[in-house]
């Protein structure tokens, strides 16, 4: 029977790392479908097209085949555009299809981002919504950037967390809501293992 997991969840709340141990753990292929958008804003980023325009935005999304891998993916540049671009229906509709036929592959598929439960996949078999303190999640992308080369305060990444958290909320495309039928995770005091052994709780109460 096919199983498709949804993981849903603000910046650095776990749920990239949960969703890879999920997939890990039941042998499902993964998409990280925030790379959609980073790949989208790095397109933008590198041909100089305007964050302002859905136009532009638009264009660089069949621009991105070449740039799922790029280390710069990760940069809090990229993502910050990311959180502006992903605000635009047209862009939104332009990515959806190929996260549908992704969650749609026989076997099934786990899927992480920020809408997977309420609109790519609504039939999954399981929905988290995996989420922490904004203050916990600040330490754990510093670490993260850190540990990347890419210094910065711990402080602009608190800000810049909560102006994501606020785009992403209440954008009237696809906003970040938890869906009706999803389970909380809430990792705020969990260590990685201990959040993919109650992620994996969670997905077996479902099945
Ligand atoms: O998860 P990540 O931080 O990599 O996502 C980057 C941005 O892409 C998010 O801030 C969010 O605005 C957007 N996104 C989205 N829908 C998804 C995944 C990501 O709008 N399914």
């Amino acid at each position: 029977m096919s199983l498709v997991i949804a993981v849903d969840g603000p910046a650095a709340s776990g749920k990239g790392t949960v969703a890879r141990g999920l997939a890990r753990h039941y042998g499902l292929p993964h998409l990280d479908t925030g790379k959609l958008y980073r790949a989208v804003a790095l397109s933008l980023l590198r041909w100089g097209g305007d964050p302002d325009s859905e136009f532009a935005a638009l264009r660089a999304v069949h621009e991105i085949s070449g740039l799922m891998d790029d280390p710069e993916l990760k940069s809090e540049t990229v993502g910050g555009i990311a959180s502006r671009i992903s605000a635009y229906p047209a862009v939104r509709a332009a990515l959806l299809e190929r996260q549908r036929e992704f969650a749609g592959q026989p076997g099934g598929a786990v899927l992480d981002g920020r809408d997977i439960g309420t609109v790519i996949a609504p039939q999954a078999t399981a929905k988290l919504f995996v989420t922490a303190a904004v203050e916990e999640r600040a330490k754990r992308r510093h670490a993260e950037l850190t540990a990347a080369g890419l210094p910065v305060h711990l402080e602009d990444v608190l800000i810049d967390l909560r102006a994501r958290d606020e785009r992403d909320s209440h954008r009237s495309a696809a906003p970040l809501v938890m869906a009706d039928d999803a389970l909380l995770l809430e990792t705020t005091t969990m260590g990685p293992d201990e959040a993919l052994a109650e992620a994996i709780r969670l997905v077996e109460s479902r099945r």
